[in-house]
């Protein structure tokens, strides 16, 4: 890996060069509406599915637990370490943009044929902004999008609909679906492979499953990163994910095998790198740097606040004041980091594929 052989201080030409300010990112649909006008059970985007949705609406969705600061979903309390708040929800429209970035414009990596594409998921979708993109990409196709909690946009192409519901319980959609997507949920599960395992039933014989998920902890291939506060603080939050029982960011290595252990053949894993801070020399990878640094300085608090506290014995004075030396390092042009993205995608098999599921033990295992 190349990088800049530069050290000292930040060069202030490092600006992104994107000028647009991350709030400031629209998707598609041109209109993000966001806290202050929630989904309600009467808006038309739901669509009648809401209604018949696998976990009954009550009003925890709709509100937000407050701690430390930071307001987080009420929906299943407790089970997902970031915030849901107005601050987060930008940060996830930026961490798209990096996405897009990453992906020279690409929503997935899946061989999808857009012409049998009738029923698609995307799982944990956030602020729905990639399933907003994709819906207005494939009119054609019926787009949900579902979420512990309820910070989508109200108007949205009408090929798409939103529920909320949890992906850890039983999956109970009245419909098969041709493609499944999941992105950035590296944190969000305690058993990745029953999510899988779920997909899998989930999916139509011949459709797909595709995860994009960062890989914890930020490294270096230079060494540059070793003894850092940066490293240390992933270390941390390993550590406190461990207390809570929830893989932190260290399962995107094992999607392969879990994906195959559950079925799915043509198994496919393609890893990119977010760099943190524009330290190697090719132009669009610096470019992707500025834009993973700003978005690890926005996710630093955001990221670290609920794990550490509630599993790391931190309080919020001790955990902001960690913060200040790992935002430091991140800022400096001495230490060339870099987080692995894996793009892991398979297939069901068709229903007269010879080979079976190792865990089903029929070609499907549906
Ligand atoms: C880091 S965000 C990623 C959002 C979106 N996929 C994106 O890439 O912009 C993770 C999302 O997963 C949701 N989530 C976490 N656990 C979940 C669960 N068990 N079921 C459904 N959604 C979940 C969170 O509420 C959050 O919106």
């Amino acid at each position: 890996m190349a990088s800049d052989p530069p050290s000292g201080e930040i060069d202030p030409s490092e600006q992104l060069s994107d000028t647009s300010h991350p709030s400031q990112l629209q998707h598609s649909s041109g209109e993000t509406t966001r806290n202050q006008d929630l989904l309600s059970d009467t808006d038309s985007a739901l669509g009648a599915s809401l209604l018949e949705s696998t976990t009954s609406v009550t009003d925890s969705i709709y509100s937000s637990i407050e701690e430390n600061g930071r307001q987080y979903h009420s929906f299943r309390n407790g089970q997902y370490v970031l915030p849901n708040d107005e601050q987060e929800q930008e940060r996830l429209d930026l961490q798209n943009h990096l996405f897009s970035l990453t992906l020279e414009g690409k929503l997935y990596l899946a061989p999808l044929d857009p012409k049998t594409l009738h029923n698609v998921l995307d799982i944990g979708t956030g602020t729905g902004i990639w399933a907003i993109d994709f819906a207005d990409m494939h009119p054609q196709a019926k787009i949900t999008g579902t979420d512990l909690s309820a910070v989508q946009p109200k108007y949205v192409p009408s090929n798409l609909q939103f529920e909320i519901c949890d992906a850890e319980e039983d999956w109970n959609f009245s419909t098969k679906f041709d493609y499944i997507h999941g992105r950035m949920l590296t944190v969000c599960f305690k058993d990745v492979k029953e999510v899988f395992r779920n997909a899998f039933k989930a999916l139509r014989p011949g459709g797909w499953l595709e995860m994009q998920d960062a890989n914890a902890p930020a490294r270096s291939d230079d060494g540059s990163s070793d003894g850092t506060a940066w490293v240390a603080w992933w270390d941390n939050l390993i550590a406190a994910g461990k207390k809570l029982g929830r893989p932190f960011g260290t399962e995107p290595p094992n999607y392969v095998r879990y994906m195959e252990e559950v079925g799915f053949v043509d198994v496919h894993v393609e890893v990119r790198r977010w760099p943190f801070g524009p330290w190697m020399q090719d132009k669009r990878m610096k470019d992707i740097g500025l834009w993973a640094r700003a978005n690890a300085i926005d996710a630093l608090q955001a990221t670290a606040m609920a794990v550490l506290t509630r599993g790391g014995g931190r309080t919020r004075q001790e955990v902001e004041a960690e913060l200040v030396a790992v935002r430091k390092d991140l800022m400096s042009r001495d230490i060339h980091s870099y987080m692995p993205i894996y793009f892991v995608w398979g297939r069901k098999p068709e229903e007269n594929s010879t080979r079976s599921s190792p865990e089903a033990g029929s070609p499907t295992g549906s």
